[in-house]
């Protein structure tokens, strides 16, 4: 039997007191793929409730993270001292200006793992999940640095080739992953790309 039944890291979640289990997600990418250093700046979209960002917020120093959601970031992970929040949708047409007017300039890691609302038409969802995607690396292009990291979800489909290969264009090194804390059953995945080329 799979050591990791589709409620261990649920309850690990529960018992150690993070927001969600995706907390595991980033560790476990973290520790295989080296993505985030103690003084970086980080982008996290699709933040909410928080697992994500309070693994950033905890894991770096003198660093800082932007969250963006359009749901609210669990108030103890909001009120880290590293960590700020902005309620807004990613496709907003001013979200890069936004960010930018907020006093934020270039990032060294942008984290993203936005999720549609599932419908569960396979097909609708999986292109949803594309889409966000899609705009999470538009998002990187604009305002990840040079040699920074990037971690993009993704749902398993027909459109993982091509995103894969156009992350390729951008990054040295672009690996497909799927964390051993994924809930049993999901079909998503996480696209790594290391070192954004210029
Ligand atoms: C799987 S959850 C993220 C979990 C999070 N990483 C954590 O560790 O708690 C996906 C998130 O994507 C957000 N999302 C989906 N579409 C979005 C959009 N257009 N703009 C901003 N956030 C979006 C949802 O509100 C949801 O909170």
């Amino acid at each position: 039997m799979n050591k990791y039944t589709s409620d261990y890291f649920s309850k690990k979640a529960s018992e150690e007191n993070h927001p969600t289990r995706s907390y595991y997600k980033l560790e476990e990418i973290d520790r295989k793929f080296h993505i985030i250093k103690r003084n970086d700046t980080i982008l996290d979209l699709g933040s909410s409730l928080g697992g994500w960002t309070e693994y950033s917020s905890k894991k770096i120093n003198d660093g800082k993270i932007l969250s963006i959601d359009l749901i609210a970031l669990d108030i103890k992970v909001a009120s880290e001292k590293n960590v700020y929040y902005m309620q807004k949708n990613i496709n907003d047409i001013d979200i890069i200006d936004c960010i930018i007017k907020n006093g934020w300039t270039y990032f060294d890691v942008i984290i993203s793992d936005l999720s549609p609302s599932t419908t569960g038409i396979k097909s609708s969802d999986q292109y949803q999940s594309f889409e966000l995607s899609k705009r999470a690396l538009d998002m990187a292009m604009g305002i990840l640095k040079e040699k920074g990291n990037f971690v993009c979800k993704i749902f398993e489909s027909e459109y993982v080739k091509e995103y894969t290969d156009e992350s390729k264009k951008y990054f040295s090194e672009v690996k497909n992953f799927r964390p051993k804390s994924t809930r049993q059953g999901s079909k998503e995945m996480y696209i790594i790309g290391k070192n954004r080329l210029r």
